[in-house]
């Protein structure tokens, strides 16, 4: 067991699945938690399951839609103003739709949470990470991403729509963003890096609310999803690794289009286009 005392992490999706079950440990070992949920209610009652499970009690909760950048802009200002340190960042919160849906900054839903909801979080939080001795940013993306061919030219998928896809090219949006990012840290005391939590049963990808039928069809208990990125989180075994891919608790090298550092680079420009607001606050 770590001691996280005297440390600040950020676990975002923590109403739910694997996101809980990691605010849950990493308050559990001491550390100050910080909820990021989009509902007041199902945030609300997230930390009083972490409270009661940690027996700690700071335990934090802000709000966060990170479909809406403006959202994610408030969040984050929110926190810069009262915390002063971030060891831990856990951009993990995540979906996928049926159904192509835009922001209302006109942005695909998917590629919005899952890739733009990192990438802006944790740039807006980047010099406080930097700050922090020994800061680490996890991504919880996908093996999914192996499926994943991002089009630069199309990453809205206006005319061609389909939930997995656009789920797939969004995990490898995670990586290609993970192994930039880590150049961009490189020679500071700030790791970041990606992992694929194993196939899990928790509510993600419900295609029927009513059956509660959903894909995957996981089977690994979220108590058990959530090892890895808690190991990457806390282990001492991983505090010097950094821009790494891990299936689990292995390291492993991701699909060959995750390593392409020119689509890197372009996925990275495009995302700044796409940012309407602090758009000065992102580095590369
Ligand atoms: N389950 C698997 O087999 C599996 C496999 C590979 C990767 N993953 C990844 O693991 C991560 C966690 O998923 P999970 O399996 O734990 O699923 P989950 O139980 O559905 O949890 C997803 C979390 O993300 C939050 N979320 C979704 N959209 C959001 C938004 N717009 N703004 C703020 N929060 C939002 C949800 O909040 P609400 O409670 O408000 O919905 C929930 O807390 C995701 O990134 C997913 O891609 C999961």
């Amino acid at each position: 067991m770590n001691n996280l005392h005297g440390k600040v992490c950020i676990v975002t999706g923590s109403t739910s699945g694997i996101g809980l079950v990691t605010a849950k440990e990493l308050s559990k070992m001491g550390a100050t938690t910080v909820l990021v949920a989009r509902d007041e209610v199902r945030g609300k009652a997230a930390l009083i399951e972490v409270t009661e499970y940690s027996k700690n009690d700071s335990v934090d909760l802000m709000i966060c839609d990170f479909s809406l950048q403006s959202s994610i802009v408030t969040f984050t200002e929110a926190f810069k103003s009262k915390y002063e340190r971030l060891d831990i960042l856990v951009n993990n919160a995540g979906m996928m739709s049926n159904e192509r849906i835009e922001t209302d900054s006109g942005i695909e839903l998917t590629f919005a949470v899952n890739h733009l909801g990192y990438f802006i979080t944790s740039n807006l939080l980047l010099d406080m990470l930097i700050d922090t001795p020994a800061s680490r940013i996890v991504n919880v993306a996908s093996d999914l991403h192996l499926n994943g061919k991002i089009d630069p030219n199309n990453l809205m998928h206006k005319h061609d729509y389909h939930g997995f896809t656009a789920y797939c090219d969004s995990k490898l949006a995670n990586l290609l963003f993970t192994y930039k990012m880590a150049d961009i840290l490189q020679g500071s005391d700030t790791t970041i890096n990606a992992v694929h939590p194993g196939v899990i049963k928790t509510k993600f990808g419900i295609v029927d609310r009513n059956s509660n039928r959903s894909f995957p069809m996981g089977r690994v208990s979220p108590e058990d999803g959530a090892k890895a990125q808690i190991y990457l989180s806390v282990s001492p075994k991983v505090h010097d690794v950094s821009g790494k891919y891990f299936n689990e608790m292995c390291m492993e090298r991701s699909s060959a289009m995750s390593y392409d550092e020119e689509l890197a680079d372009v996925l990275w420009q495009k995302s700044i286009d796409y940012i309407a607001q602090n758009k000065s606050l992102i580095r590369g």
